[in-house]
């Protein structure tokens, strides 16, 4: 009873003919320059197929599930706690980060998994091979409870290898059974799983398999345990060299990173992990997006400002931090990406005072603006929004970039930024709008300030035949609606 839409993407040279055994509901749709597209909505659960035939005789089959039990029907919102605390986590630690969910309203915004990264577990299995807790989480019972009786979900990590990447914990391959039945009876919701020190191969054949493996093991130990395997979310760390937009969802994951770790910088050559390199790999996969199966782009970094410890690596000698028009390309790209959404700032000091839970003393004076970006319940409905679609680029170029998604009531969000070192005019032909339809009148909203563009008092009027010409600072994002 949903909206479905799949973007029939093809290679130079493929072009789509036509589709066969398109279930009740669904539609091939050729309203759209550049390509076809399925829509519609499925009325009965259930598992379906149909086959999209291509130029040259070939056929392609594709398979989907109509369920109201999917692991992760919008990209999950939350915390992990990697960049700003790394080895500094405990028990105490994770409860502070969850009390801050709420002093800070940011469940209210949305965000509900407290998500426990690498450093939780002891060096070594226990003589009967099983991972074991460290002494900061001696109580984890308690934790686990404390955490759930917040609302909140609760993430634990591991690695398909023998270790996980920092070394500090043994990682899962091998034993994926009894690891996964210790998560589900321990009461985790979800497992984000890593991909260093693998010993059984590194190519994606080799990782498929090794997800799979966990998928499947988590599955299981969710049935016996009686609870249904929808309830636990599988979250693929492999860093996106081995391209798992085209296979993860064959594995049970339900998202999977596609870049390498954010930094806390706008560019960062070096470990391709600043703002400008996360957009040039996710700019690409937009089409392999879809409900239940999500295209990270790894932790967020706005709010960090520098005080982070993996994060601060690389930059090419600039200093870390976000200023505030990089934060909002932080923010608005990921959710028009429909990314999920993991904070990874330290959540338990936006009231700007001194808070020394990190292993540091942190003041946040930035934590109003920090805290308006990450809670704009206009930017964030772009994420979360059940369509399931990422943006797509419309122009591209090497000073701005410019995209439309298609969202679920059929009126679709714009952004446009500026890649450049100064503020300049972007100037966007509502035609090349593809997602717009001709004929139609539109007001436009802008989604960080909550208003209608006006000349004026008068709400301004735009069909596909008119233009918008925008100053937009450098390195910022500016994110519209059309209504
Ligand atoms: C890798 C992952 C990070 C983090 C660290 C923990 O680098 O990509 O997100 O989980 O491992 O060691």
């Amino acid at each position: 009873g949903k909206p479905f839409m799949h973007k029939l993407l093809t290679f130079a040279g493929d072009e789509v003919t036509g589709v066969e055994g398109l279930p009740k509901g669904l539609a091939l749709m050729s309203d759209r320059p550049g390509y076809k597209y399925i829509y519609g909505k499925v009325p009965a659960a259930g598992e379906y197929k149909y086959t999209v035939m291509l130029n040259g005789g070939r056929k392609v089959e594709v398979g989907f599930t109509v369920s109201k039990d999917l692991a992760q029907p919008t990209p999950f919102m939350g915390v992990l706690t990697w960049n700003a605390f790394q080895s500094h986590i405990s028990s105490d630690i994770i409860k502070a980060i969850a009390d801050g969910f709420d002093t800070f309203g940011l469940k209210a915004a949305g965000y509900d998994h407290m998500c426990i990264d690498d450093e939780w577990a002891k060096h070594d299995r226990s003589a009967d091979g099983r991972l074991q807790w460290g002494p900061k989480f001696q109580d984890y019972e308690d934790l686990v409870r404390y955490v759930h009786s917040k609302g909140l979900k609760i993430g634990t990590y591991s690695d398909a290898g023998s270790y996980t990447c920092s070394g500090a914990q043994p990682g899962s391959y091998g034993y994926e059974d009894v690891d996964a039945e210790d998560f589900v009876k321990w009461d985790f919701d979800l497992l984000k799983y890593d991909f260093c020190n693998s010993i059984g191969g590194d190519t994606p054949e080799d990782a498929e398999k090794a997800y799979t493996a966990m998928g499947t093991a988590l599955d299981k130990a969710m049935s016996k345990a009686g609870k249904k395997p929808s309830d636990f979310k599988l979250y693929m760390c492999e860093w996106g060299g081995r391209q798992p937009w085209l296979w993860a969802a064959n594995t049970g994951a339900t998202c999977w990173r596609c870049t390498a770790d954010t930094r806390d910088y706008w560019d960062d050559p070096a470990y391709r992990g600043g703002v400008k390199q996360v957009l040039d790999v996710m700019k690409k996969i937009w089409a392999y997006q879809g409900v239940n199966r999500w295209n990270d782009a790894d932790m967020l970094i706005v709010g960090l400002h520098g005080t982070g410890y993996p994060s601060n690596a690389g930059g090419a000698g600039h200093k870390p931090g976000l200023n505030y028009e990089e934060s909002l390309t932080n923010f608005g790209l990921w959710c028009m990406f429909a990314s999920p959404l993991t904070l990874s700032n330290n959540i338990t000091n936006l009231d700007g005072k001194p808070n020394d839970l990190t292993g540091k003393t942190v003041v946040n004076k930035d934590y109003a603006t920090d805290l308006a970006i990450i809670t704009n319940q206009e930017v964030i409905a772009l994420d979360q929004d059940p369509l399931g679609q990422a943006g797509e680029p419309i122009y591209d170029t090497k000073d701005y970039i410019v995209m439309q998604k298609d969202m679920a009531d059929g009126h679709p969000a714009l952004s446009v930024t500026n890649l450049s070192d100064l503020g300049r005019n972007i100037r966007v032909k509502l035609g090349d709008l593809t997602a717009l339809k001709a004929g139609k009148t539109y007001k436009m909203r802008d989604l960080w300030n909550h208003c209608f563009l006006t000349t004026g008092k008068k709400v301004n009027k735009y069909t596909t035949n008119d233009e918008f010409v925008i100053w937009v600072p450098a390195h910022a994002t500016y994110l519209y609606r059309f209504l």
